[in-house]
């Protein structure tokens, strides 16, 4: 027969001493990095980090600037983060996620000068470090301290915030409890019972009571290591607490046919690992090792377990507080937990019960895309809705969504009152509108209201994230209905005072074609539209706006003047570096021959484009050397011809050409080359020789 050797699942570190070795192990390197304090009770761990350079100190005097100081599981007050920041050292913050919440709920009672009251041990050093986050405080280890605190003091009437030490028992959280809630009306009660100690106790009970010997692996110093004892010498006659497997009695085991084993919270896997081994080698010849269910692998022992913890009371039986303990979760309760892992398909939860929490990835969002991971990282502290407990399996599967869904119908509610603006994700088309997922309330949003032009498709929005306005609530029917435009509508006013405020001649913006006339183009530049008439838009000849720019288009645009009653802007966007007139004159002298092409025939002559945006004239005495009635009569629109250019009025930008110049034997008389010239109502640049004068100020839309 194999020996029959009961492994406690709890047995060994919890999650939040698990999490501070772990942080001392990765920070470990070649330069030392010290801890406040042993990072654990256990010399073994302690001389296994102070092999790798992560040694405990006294205090911040002790450590190097600049190196690392590491805050270990119990937390410390904040006048020591304070003092490590002043000192010049890098922090490393292994805090109990389970102590900083106390931490951070002492701190707001003080800010609301509260009296903090904390049940535990006034010298644990988590209790030192909760204190060193409170104003006015005082400390109560047991109910009868409170009485007599309430009989002598009249304190006792001041509002007040009600905390308790992780490790505390619950009957005398209860029995505390039950007294200040008499006595105290302004008093409020936050039970931060961390469980992992409790399950350890539990476990340990259990086991104790089905075997003829316990052993108990942990710091014969450490209070919660000898309670443990106790429990198991109520229910087992044989009880050993041991530091390590030298510890354990040559003839301990003699006899034994079961025994069971455990280890406190500070006890590494490898100590246990090792008295596991002792206890099966002592036993080998007198009983037989039986698995069971609960009989484990040592490496599954050691699984970071933070559970119910329970004090136990003399009148209270195990199965009782084990009923009690199954009681503490019901579906539809709100629990606050912090998330111990993720996988891509559920988040693992610490509940502080005796239950593993999970979330399971369709409890998470109602968004189909979302990735746990970049929504929970481990440590997180998360507040769950339960959506069903298995106490066969001792889990609990948890909603977040449902409970996002519980308060953001409140958030959706208040939102109505005050108007304020909410975000959610547009999570389908439906008749006449969309759905918008707004902190897990669906609200609907008819057309009309989706800030899309009349007739546009709503599935554009589909999985888009948006800003809107809760316009109407049915409470019975609970009906939610709101309103993108209005959101829309208000930021474009606020766009557009912004705009007047700042304006002036020539300021530059960046803006989008809204919409196009035959004249001009409205312009949005940032909840105002400008006009940019059609003379401004290109150096070029154009017929209308649509010719260069289409709607929706980005436009730089510059104020040309601005009427701040009338509401109106007219805008430019031709730049003086693209002006043609400034690379024709670059480029072409008097004299040149170049080939231009005939645009416009006019009873005086022939406007002919020299190049993009610029045009001569051919005077109708400079066509041909022959006397003719009209241009036409020997040009056409469109026709090619090689011209002299025979003057360059730069001031008037006119350019005046002479085809009968090229002519052989033809020579030019002064009076043929002032009849040549271009009339001065005529300029040379094309956008401009033609243009009508229709610019203007321009409508805001
Ligand atoms: Fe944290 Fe609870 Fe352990 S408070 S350190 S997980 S006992």
């Amino acid at each position: 027969m194999e020996p029959n050797i009961k492994v406690a699942k709890s047995a060994g570190f919890c999650f939040g001493v698990d999490r501070a070795v772990n942080l001392a192990i990765s920070h470990s390197g070649s330069d030392p990095v010290y801890t406040l304090g042993p990072i654990i009770h256990n010399r073994h761990m302690v001389d296994y980090l102070a092999g790798i350079r992560v040694f405990s100190v006294d205090g911040i005097q002790d450590i190097p600037k600049g190196h690392t100081v590491i805050i270990r599981s119990h937390g410390v007050g904040k006048e020591t983060y304070d003092r490590i920041s002043e000192a010049g050292l890098r922090l490393v913050d292994a805090t109990c996620p389970f102590v900083k919440r106390i931490h951070r709920l002492a701190e707001a009672a003080t800010r609301e000068n509260r009296l903090v009251v904390v049940i535990g041990d006034i010298a644990h050093p988590e209790v030192i470090g909760i204190l060193g986050w409170c104003g006015n405080a005082v400390v109560f280890s047991s109910a009868d301290q409170v009485s007599s605190w309430l009989s002598e003091n009249t304190a006792a009437l001041a509002p007040m915030t009600v905390l308790s030490q992780t490790t505390l028992g619950r009957d005398t959280w209860i029995e505390c409890k039950d007294i200040l809630k008499k006595e105290c009306t302004n008093a409020v009660f936050f039970d931060t019972i961390c469980n992992a100690t409790d399950l350890r106790r539990q476990e340990a009970a259990d086991i104790a009571s089905a075997c003829d010997c316990m052993v108990i692996v942990g710091d014969p110093m450490s209070s919660n290591s000898a309670r443990l004892a106790d429990i198991c010498r109520k229910k087992c006659n044989s009880v050993y607490l041991i530091s390590d497997a030298g510890e354990l009695p040559p003839s301990a085991l003699t006899g034994c046919h079961s025994a069971g084993l455990t280890a406190g919270a500070s006890t590494p896997e490898w100590v246990i690992k090792e008295v596991l081994l002792k206890m099966t080698e002592e036993m080998n010849n007198t009983a037989a090792i039986q698995t069971e269910d609960n009989a484990t692998e040592v490496k599954e022992t050691v699984e970071n377990t933070a559970s119910a913890s329970m004090d136990f009371g003399e009148d209270e039986t195990f199965e009782q507080m084990l009923e009690h303990s199954f009681k503490t979760l019901n579906t539809g309760d709100k629990v606050n937990g912090i998330v111990a892992s993720v996988t891509p398909t559920e988040v693992r939860v610490e509940l502080g019960t005796k239950h593993a929490g999970y979330i399971p990835v369709s409890e998470v969002s109602d968004d189909p895309t979302v990735k746990l991971e970049d929504v929970f990282t481990v440590g997180q502290e998360v507040e769950t809705y339960v959506l069903r407990v298995n106490d066969v399996e001792g889990t609990v599967m948890l909603s977040k969504r449902r409970l996002d869904s519980v308060k953001g119908w409140e958030d959706v509610e208040a939102a109505r009152e005050s108007g304020v603006t909410l975000e959610g994700i547009v999570t389908e088309e439906n008749k006449g509108g969309i759905v918008v997922s707004v902190k897990g309330v669906r609200v609907f949003v008819p057309a009309s209201q989706s800030g899309l032009p009349k007739d546009s498709s709503l599935s554009a929005l589909v999985k888009t994230r948006v800003k809107l306005r809760i316009t109407d609530i049915n409470r019975v029917r609970r009906r939610v209905v709101g309103s993108i435009r209005a959101v829309q509508f208000d930021e474009r006013r606020e766009m557009a005072d912004k705009v007047w405020q700042e304006i002036e001649n020539g300021k530059k913006y960046s803006g989008v074609v809204k919409s196009l006339t035959t004249y001009g183009a409205f312009v949005d530049i940032g909840g105002v539209d400008g006009m940019v008439h059609v003379s401004e838009l290109s150096w070029n000849r154009i017929r209308q706006p649509s010719d260069v720019i289409s709607v929706g288009d980005k436009l730089d645009v510059y104020v040309i003047s601005f009427d701040k009653e009338k509401r109106k802007i007219s805008l430019g966007h031709r730049l003086t570096t693209d002006n043609p007139w400034n690379k024709f004159v670059t480029t072409h002298n008097v004299g040149d021959t170049v080939k231009v092409k005939v645009v416009k025939l006019m009873p005086f002559g022939a406007f002919a484009e020299v190049m993009p945006g610029v045009d001569g004239l051919i005077h109708i005495s400079q066509i041909t050397n022959r006397r003719i009635g009209k241009p036409g009569d020997v040009l056409a629109e469109g026709q090619e011809v090689d011209v002299k250019i025979t003057e360059i009025d730069n001031e008037k930008q006119k350019i005046s050409l002479s085809i009968r110049a090229l002519l052989e034997g033809d020579q030019l008389s002064d009076s043929d080359i002032a009849n040549a010239s271009l009339p001065d109502e005529i300029v040379a640049v094309s956008g401009e020789s033609e243009s009508a004068d229709t610019a203007g100020d321009t409508d805001e839309a």
